[in-house]
């Protein structure tokens, strides 16, 4: 997924960071700013026990899957409902179920009447987030997982397969510049093309994983682990706001909503990361109760807390030292004029006491 932060370019520069401090002799890691999972599926690819956690719903979706999930999955409920299901063999399993949720017609549901050109016609907003086809494609699959999970006749697990390979596979055909703040005024090419759902890989790995959907200064009471890793938001956009359609398609709720945006309610979502006011304070609390051996926080030059403000609150936990990486910087749009194209990023570490 193309998401705001997303550390997936900078993957290498953390591994090795991360391996130069500790000499990779560690057992749990812990992504309390998760996103998309992708730091946290990394660890969990090496054999680590991973704990993920984000506060937003759609995410905890991702990383329940990618994270939580870590045995292949059989869909052995539907075998009434969808024929060829084998007794043993997942991937092919999944293919059916792919398949047969792919060939549902569309249903005028929640995305479709609020978020379609078609659904909002002659609304106060007409929106052109999605496509009348697609949109509606979205919520028959979205209304059919539901239905599967209320009847049990899907897992726990298999639920969470299905529901990130949902958000993963429409974000795609999203008709944005990239975030949902805003939506294109004539549809794009990938907007246009028809919706198909593409399952996401499970993956296999012996530990028991934990993910959690809570503030992360919440949680850090309730948790111990070796590695803790932080990729705090930086400025003050909220994530709430930028995916607000991928936390309704998530939660499935049919929140009220306002404006030409369609933006749900998120005054409870909101991230003390994201207020100048509030971070220093919001960092301190988590670094101090932080039970962990390393602490790794990945932050741009550009952000909420300076240099300054890092080095201090780190180095009373410990041994502190900071690693740097120029970046290719994200373009949330193209029109904005950036200062510069590139940027720095930074992995403060500490060796804790
Ligand atoms: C920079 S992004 C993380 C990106 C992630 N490392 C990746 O590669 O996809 C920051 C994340 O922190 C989450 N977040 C913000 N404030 C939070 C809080 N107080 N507790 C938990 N998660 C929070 C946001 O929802 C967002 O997904």
């Amino acid at each position: 997924m193309n998401y705001i932060g997303s550390k997936y370019s900078l993957l290498n520069f953390i591994d090795e960071t991360i391996a130069e401090v500790t000499g990779d002799n560690f057992d749990t890691f812990c992504d309390i700013f998760a996103g998309t999972g992708v730091v946290g599926q990394h660890y969990k690819k090496k054999g680590h026990k991973v704990i993920a956690n984000d506060m937003q719903y759609y995410s905890f979706v991702m990383n329940r899957h990618f994270i939580g999930n870590h045995k292949p999955l059989l869909f052995s409920g539907l075998n009434k409902n969808i024929a060829g299901l084998t007794a043993k063999d997942s991937g092919k399993n999944v293919e059916k179920v792919f398949e047969y949720l792919n060939s549902l017609d569309g249903k005028k549901g929640f995305i479709y009447n609020n978020y379609s050109v078609g659904g909002t016609e002659g609304f106060e907003y007409s929106r052109m987030y999605f496509t009348d086809a697609n949109a509606s494609k979205c919520d028959a699959i979205r209304t059919k997982i539901e239905e599967w999970k209320t009847s049990s006749l899907i897992t726990e697990d298999e639920y969470f397969q299905l529901l990130a390979s949902l958000i993963e596979s429409t974000d795609k055909y999203a008709n944005t510049a990239s975030v949902y703040g805003a939506f294109l005024k004539q549809f794009k090419k990938s907007a246009l093309a028809d919706l198909v759902l593409k399952p996401l890989p499970v993956i296999v790995n012996k530990k028991e994983h934990e993910v959690h959907n809570k503030d992360s200064n919440i949680l850090i009471d309730e948790i111990e682990c070796d590695v803790l890793y932080l990729d705090p938001p930086y400025n003050e956009r909220q994530y709430a706001t930028n995916y607000h359609m991928l936390e309704t398609i998530a939660r499935n709720d049919n929140p009220t909503i306002k404006g030409k945006t369609g933006l749900r309610e998120y005054q409870h979502q909101k991230s003390e990361y994201c207020s100048r006011g509030k971070v220093k304070e919001a960092f301190e609390d988590l670094i101090q109760k932080a039970k962990t051996k390393y602490i790794f926080v990945s932050y741009n030059n550009e952000g909420l807390l300076s240099e300054a403000d890092l080095k201090e609150i780190l180095s009373k936990k410990g041994e502190y030292r900071c690693f740097k990486k120029e970046y290719a910087r994200y373009k949330a749009d193209n029109n904005r004029d950036y200062k510069d194209n590139k940027t720095f990023e930074y992995l403060h570490c500490v060796v804790c006491k």
